[in-house]
């Protein structure tokens, strides 16, 4: 397993253990890897909507990284992410993608499924801003979600902001 960049390596210390983790927009995949390989999760998701993004990272697993004696099972999700329709539970990443990407997929999954993660970590490649002004502005997600952290994290030239929002119990 390649070594986690500072920034993906922040947002893997946030992931609940012992629950589920939906890694959206996965593209490569680390994320999910990483925390396949930990043995510190149940269920690993990885979510992407280009179908041979999702295709070359199964078979990569298949070869590579899936072992018989371990207990916890990955999923490969050739969807967009506001489309998935199955049961979010634990945590989930959107990372690397815009404010209204980010958005797109929020309200996509609280119009399916409601508020069911655990715990969401929203990581905008831009425009965090918007994105902090539209959930603050979004009644249901307040109504559902705190903001249990904001951090930091440089990487290359840029800082990168990470929220975290838990579920109100
Ligand atoms: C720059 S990569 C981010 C990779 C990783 N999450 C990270 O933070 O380094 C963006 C990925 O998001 C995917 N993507 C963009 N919009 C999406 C959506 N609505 N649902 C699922 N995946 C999406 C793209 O196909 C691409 O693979």
């Amino acid at each position: 397993m390649p070594k986690l960049s500072d920034r993906m390596q922040l947002i893997f210390d946030f992931l609940i253990p012992g629950e589920p983790v939906w890694d959206f927009c996965c593209d490569h995949g680390y994320m999910g890897l990483k925390a396949y390989h930990s043995g510190a999760f149940p269920e690993i998701h990885f979510v992407d909507q280009v179908p041979h993004i999702i295709a070359r990272l199964e078979q990569t697993f298949l070869v590579k990284h899936q072992r018989s004696e371990y207990s916890q099972k990955a999923f490969f999700w050739a969807e967009s992410g506001e489309n998935i329709s199955a049961p979010l539970k634990g945590t989930a990443i959107i990372a690397g993608v815009g404010a209204h990407t980010t958005l797109q997929i929020l309200r996509g999954l609280f119009e399916r499924e409601g508020a069911q993660a655990s715990r969401f970590i929203l990581v905008p490649q831009k425009d965090e801003e918007l994105l902090e002004r539209e959930l603050i502005a979004w009644e249901g997600f307040q109504a559902s979600y705190k903001c249990a952290a904001v951090t930091h994290v440089r990487e290359g030239s840029r800082i990168r902001k990470l929220l975290i929002f838990d579920k109100i119990l």
